[in-house]
């Protein structure tokens, strides 16, 4: 799910601009075209540079016998006709980048997107800040590392910044950030690139406390600073801002914090897991009219769920699993319909009934494991027939298991161990749920046997099998 979660989060922000061009094609400037084509020259083209399965070499195709505005990924200014993007996202470029690079005399550059190639693990230029008129810098995936440039600061002009790796494409063999971003150059930043609406810093170590000035950014939409080992307070400021719609401050698990009241806030996407955030929700969360995802799981968040939250109807997600979360949440979630996830497991919650649950019945993800059922499996759960993962682990629940799970047809995860499930169940019946991937009913009281139609090749399909106390990958 971490995965899924990821490209989710990371396909949400596409920035576009919008510049008009004549008919007219503009004459390339001399010295430009030349700088590009030496660019081209500084790299190989490897397919394995690029992990986008629709990359291609976009410099395959430039040459000296063609205007330079017109070449794939450039484009020129309609007046002055200099070079002011590039864009060679996913374009296949292996090499270190030289810090000689003649990319830097391209000094009119507004956009330069060089997301998904591979960079040979060399250091980002500190020439980079000579392109002063950068307003959107991507060099996302890209294998870059080391330190990045203070140089960055001279980049005022910044809208958007994307240093970001991401949780899918690791690079090979390493478990640690490629890059790294001291505190006093992150000041610098922030000092200096005061327009800037997003900053994707996932992955970048920064390992230290926020700076307060963060706050100052008031035109911030989008701040990721995902594994960046950050510790310390986190500026409460932060969610004041105007205009933040996505906030993910995940997996810093030294970095605490707790949640204002509100007065209002755009925050649309909330990420705070396996962070130090902690106190109670607050009741002003009913504000946040348009939160899609609120993610604050293995935090060390208390309390009573505000009914405020059943206002919001426009989430899609709620992963509070591993918390310590009490009372009865069924109020504020039963209105929730367009949940497609929900994680409550391991909390203090206790739950009177179910019912509302067949409400969910756009469920793709329902995981209550240690939360106390203390009845058959929940028969409203048969309504949730998009279901997806079914987990409900150290739930205390009896009884036979049902028929009608075989009717979520969907199911890929289905994990109900340590639970107090008995009868005879007959191992066959889960071969009809085509999609199953994952089936563990160990540590319950049943007895398994297997039924006559099947052959071992069905059960193929199943890469995870724990059905007593044995297990089979
Ligand atoms: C960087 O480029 C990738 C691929 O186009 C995109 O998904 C990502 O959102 C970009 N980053 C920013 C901050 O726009
Ligand atoms: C130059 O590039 C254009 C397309 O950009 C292509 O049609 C043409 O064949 C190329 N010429 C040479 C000599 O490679
Ligand atoms: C990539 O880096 C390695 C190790 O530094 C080096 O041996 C190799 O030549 C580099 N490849 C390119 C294409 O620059
Ligand atoms: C960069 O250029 C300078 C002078 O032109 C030269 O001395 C230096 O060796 C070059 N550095 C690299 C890495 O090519
Ligand atoms: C801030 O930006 C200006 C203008 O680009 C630049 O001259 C200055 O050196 C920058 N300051 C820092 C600390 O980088
Ligand atoms: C930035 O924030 C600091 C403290 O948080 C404050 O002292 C300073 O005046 C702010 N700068 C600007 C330009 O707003
Ligand atoms: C905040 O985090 C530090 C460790 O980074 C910890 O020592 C401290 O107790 C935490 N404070 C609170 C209020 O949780
Ligand atoms: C939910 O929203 C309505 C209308 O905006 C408001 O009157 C009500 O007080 C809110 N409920 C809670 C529990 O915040
Ligand atoms: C849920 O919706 C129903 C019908 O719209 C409404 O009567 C009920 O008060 C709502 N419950 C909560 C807790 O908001
Ligand atoms: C089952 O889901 C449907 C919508 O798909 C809903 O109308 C119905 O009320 C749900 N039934 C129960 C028992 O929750
Ligand atoms: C399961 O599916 C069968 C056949 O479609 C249907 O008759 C039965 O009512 C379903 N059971 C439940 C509990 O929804």
């Amino acid at each position: 799910m971490v995965l899924v979660k990821f490209i989710f989060l990371y396909s949400i922000f596409s920035f576009t601009f919008t510049t008009c061009f004549h008919q007219i094609q503009p004459k390339c400037h001399q010295y430009e075209s030349q700088a590009l084509l030496q660019l081209k020259q500084g790299f190989v083209i490897n397919n394995l540079a690029s992990a986008n399965l629709l990359s291609y070499p976009k410099t395959a195709s430039w040459n000296s016998s063609t205007d330079c505005c017109s070449w794939d990924g450039i484009k020129c200014h309609e007046h002055t006709d200099h070079v002011i993007h590039i864009d060679l996202s996913s374009s296949q470029l292996y090499g270190t980048m030289d810090a000689n690079s003649s990319l830097f005399r391209l000094v009119h550059l507004r956009l330069l997107d060089l997301f998904d190639n591979d960079f040979n693990y060399s250091q980002i230029p500190s020439k980079i800040g000579e392109l002063s008129q950068l307003k959107y810098l991507n060099l996302s995936i890209s294998l870059f590392s080391g330190e990045i440039p203070q140089q960055f600061s001279q980049l005022s002009k910044l809208l958007s910044l994307d240093l970001g790796f991401r949780a899918i494409v690791r690079p090979k063999g390493s478990t640690s950030n490629l890059l790294q971003l001291k505190l006093s150059s992150l000041r610098s930043i922030i000092q200096n690139s005061t327009k800037i609406e997003i900053l994707f810093l996932s992955y970048v170590t920064i390992s230290s406390t926020l700076p307060d000035t963060l706050t100052n950014l008031t035109s911030l939409k989008a701040l990721s600073l995902y594994n960046s080992e950050l510790y310390g307070e986190f500026p409460v400021g932060v969610f004041h801002l105007p205009n933040l719609e996505l906030l993910d401050l995940g997996y810093n698990s030294n970095l605490n914090g707790s949640l204002p009241e509100f007065q209002s806030s755009s925050l649309t996407y909330l990420l705070l897991g396996q962070t130090g955030f902690y106190g109670t929700l607050p009741v002003s969360i009913g504000k946040f009219s348009s939160l899609v995802i609120l993610s604050i799981p293995d935090c060390h968040f208390f309390g009573y769920i505000p009914s405020s939250l059943g206002n919001l109807t426009q989430l899609i997600r709620i992963y509070l699993r591993n918390n310590k979360f009490r009372g009865d949440p069924s109020a504020s979630l039963m209105n929730l319909t367009k949940l497609t996830v929900l994680e409550v497991s391991s909390n203090k919650f206790t739950i009177e009934t179910f019912s509302w649950v067949g409400k969910l019945s756009s469920l793709n993800v329902l995981e209550i494991s240690s939360v106390n059922i203390g009845s058959d499996i929940p028969l409203p759960f048969a309504n949730l027939t998009q279901l997806e993962v079914l987990s409900a682990a150290n739930s205390n629940m009896k009884g036979e298991i049902p028929s009608w799970i075989m009717n979520l047809t969907n199911l890929v995860i289905l994990n109900l161990p340590h639970n107090s499930l008995h009868g005879k169940q007959e191992l066959d019946m889960f071969l009809k749920l085509k999609k199953l991937v994952v089936l563990n009913l160990a540590f319950n009281k049943l007895s398994l046997y297997s039924g006559k139609s099947s052959t071992p090749f069905d059960w193929f399909s199943i890469s995870s099998l724990r059905i007593g106390f044995m297990q089979f990958s």
